[in-house]
C-alpha cells in the first residue's frame, strides 16, 4: 500500500488505470528489465553477461589493497603488506548468450569469487557486472532477490539437496520459491526430471540416490524455473570419472536443446576444454586468458598458460575416459547365441563386447560366428569370443587412434582389474580429431 500512497499525483482515472494491472501481479524480473535491450557484440552475438573491471577484496581496508594492486603491486605482496585478500583484481569480459563459458584456474585462483560476485552472492569491492544489459551491481536487495530468482539457478559440487524431500519436490523447489501453485510445479519437476533422464525416480529421497543421479538432481532444480543462466561450481568434480564423463555429456545435450547461458567453474583443464564454448583462466585473482580450447592449446597467451598447456600436451590431455561412452549394449558370455542373436538384432549390431557377471571384459562377439554356434548347438557365448585390444582410461587418445585403424571395431576401455568402463567408437575419435586442429 506504501506505493498507492506515494503516487497519488495525477487524475484518478490514471492512477487507476497504471494501478489496476500491478496492484494483483508481484514485481518480477520482467519488471526489472523493462525497457532494457540485450547488448550484442561486434559480431552481432547477443551478450548475457558483461563484467567491467570487478575486484574483490576480503579484508578491512579494501581501498587501501586497491591502490597497492593499481602501482602494480601483486596479489601476494599486497596480502603481505596489509591484512587484505585479494579475491579478483580488475577482471573483465563478456559472457555471450547460449554459452558454456568456462572459468578455469588452480585452487585459490579466484574462480568460486568471480562467480559468486556475477551473481552478487558476494558483493564485489568495485566494478559492475550487466545482466541482459542491466546493471546487477546497483540493484536494490529486493529487485536482486527477484531477479537472481528469476533469472538465475546455482548447481554445486555437494549437491544441496533437501534431505527429507523427494525428488520431484526437491526439483520443484525454486518454482515453489516463486509461488508457483503446487499441481503446476510438479507439472514442471517432472518434465524437467524427464529431461535430466531420472524418469522413474521422482519419489525416490536423495538418500536412495547414486551420486551421479543427485547431481542430475541439482542440475533438474536448477533447469526447473527456466533460468536464462546456469551457475555450475565444480558441479561434477565430486563425480567418478565415467560418471562425470555421463553429466558433461548431459550438460552439453541440455544446454543445446534449452540454449541456457553457463558459466562453469573448474580447476580441470580437460573438464574445460571439452564443455568451454569458451575458456577464461585466471591467476591470483585476474584473467590471464579468454579464448575457445584451440585458442588457448595454440596460442597461450602467457607463460602462466603456456606452461599449464605444455605440462598437460593435447596428446596427454586428451584420454580414453574423457571420450568413452557406455555401450547401449552388452551380452554376456553365459548367454546363449540365440538371445544373443535377439539382442544383437534388436540394437541393430553385426558385433557387440561380452563380459562375464562381475563385468570383466571377456571380447567381442559377430554375429556370422553366433550363427555358425546356433547351428552346432552351443549352449553359450565362450568358445567363439575374440580377443579385441582395449585400452585403460588413462591411455591418450592418440595411442587409442592408432589401435582403431587396425581394427574395425570400437576400443573397450577397461581398468586395471579388467572391468568394462566404457568404449570408444570410431566416431567419437573422429571428435577428438576435430577439437585437436590443424593437422
Ligand atoms: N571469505 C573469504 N575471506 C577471505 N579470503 C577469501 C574468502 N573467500 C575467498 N578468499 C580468498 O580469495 C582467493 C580466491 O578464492 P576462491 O575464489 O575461492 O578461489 P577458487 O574458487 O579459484 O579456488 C583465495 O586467495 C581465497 O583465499
Ligand atoms: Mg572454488
Amino acid at each position: 500500500m506504501g506505493r498507492i500512497k506515494a503516487r497519488i499525483t495525477g487524475s484518478v482515472k490514471s492512477f487507476v488505470e497504471e494501478h489496476r494491472p500491478r496492484t494483483k501481479v508481484k514485481r518480477s524480473a520482467e519488471d526489472i528489465f523493462a525497457g532494457i535491450e540485450s547488448p550484442r557484440d561486434e559480431e552481432g552475438n547477443e551478450i548475457m553477461i558483461q563484467v567491467r573491471n570487478l575486484s574483490k577484496i576480503f579484508g578491512r581496508h579494501p581501498e587501501e589493497a586497491l591502490a597497492l594492486l593499481e602501482e602494480g603491486k601483486t596479489k601476494e605482496e599486497v596480502q603481505n603488506m596489509t591484512s587484505n585478500n585479494v579475491g579478483l583484481y580488475d577482471v573483465s569480459f563478456d559472457v555471450r548468450k547460449g554459452e558454456i563459458f568456462v572459468l578455469m584456474g588452480l585452487s585459490g585462483s579466484g574462480k568460486s569469487t568471480l562467480e559468486r560476485c556475477m551473481n552478487r552472492l558476494i558483493e564485489p569491492t568495485s566494478g559492475q557486472v550487466l545482466i541482459d544489459g542491466l546493471d546487477f551491481t546497483s540493484l536494490n536487495e529486493e529487485d536482486l532477490r527477484i531477479a537472481r530468482r528469476e533469472k538465475m539457478s546455482m548447481v554445486f559440487q555437494n549437491f544441496g539437496l533437501l534431505p527429507h524431500r523427494d525428488v520431484k519436490n526437491n526439483v520443484a523447489y525454486g518454482l515453489e520459491m516463486q509461488g508457483v501453485p503446487e499441481s503446476k510445479r510438479l507439472e514442471k519437476a517432472a518434465a524437467t526430471i524427464e529431461l535430466v533422464g531420472l524418469a522413474g525416480y521422482e519419489n525416490s529421497m536423495p538418500s536412495d540416490l547414486s551420486g551421479g543421479m543427485k547431481q542430475r538432481v541439482g542440475l533438474a532444480r536448477a533447469l526447473a524455473t527456466n533460468p536464462d543462466i546456469l551457475f555450475m561450481d565444480e558441479a561434477f568434480s565430486a563425480l567418478d570419472p565415467l560418471i562425470r564423463n555421463d553429466m558433461q555429456d548431459e550438460l552439453i545435450k541440455i544446454q543445446s536443446e534449452l540454449d541456457k547461458t553457463v558459466i562453469f567453474v573448474t580447476h580441470d583443464l580437460n573438464e574445460a576444454l571439452k564443455l568451454g564454448d569458451r575458456i577464461a583462466l585466471m591467476k591470483d585473482g585476474r584473467i590471464v586468458q579468454v579464448g575457445t580450447a584451440e585458442d588457448i592449446l595454440q596460442d597461450p597467451a602467457d607463460e602462466y598458460v603456456g606452461r599449464f598447456v605444455r605440462e598437460v600436451d593435447r596428446t596427454k590431455i586428451l584420454t580414453a575416459s574423457l571420450f568413452m561412452r557406455k555401450p547401449k549394449s552388452v551380452l554376456y558370455v553365459t548367454q546363449g547365441p540365440r538371445t544373443a542373436l535377439r539382442i544383437m538384432d534388436d540394437y541393430d549390431r553385426n558385433d557387440m563386447l561380452v563380459i562375464d557377471r562381475r563385468n570383466h571384459l571377456v571380447g567381442m562377439v559377430e554375429s556370422d560366428d553366433i550363427l555358425k554356434a546356433v547351428q552346432s548347438g552351443d549352449k553359450d557365448l565362450s568358445k567363439i569370443v575374440m580377443d579385441i585390444p582395449s585400452v585403460g582410461p588413462d591411455t591418450p587418445m592418440s595411442e587409442v587412434i592408432q589401435i582403431m585403424v587396425t581394427t574395425d571395431f570400437p576400443i573397450p576401455v577397461i581398468d586395471g582389474d579388467g572391468v568394462l568402463l566404457g568404449m570408444v567408437s570410431p566416431s567419437v575419435a573422429a571428435e577428438t580429431l576435430n577439437i585437436g586442429g590443424g593437422e
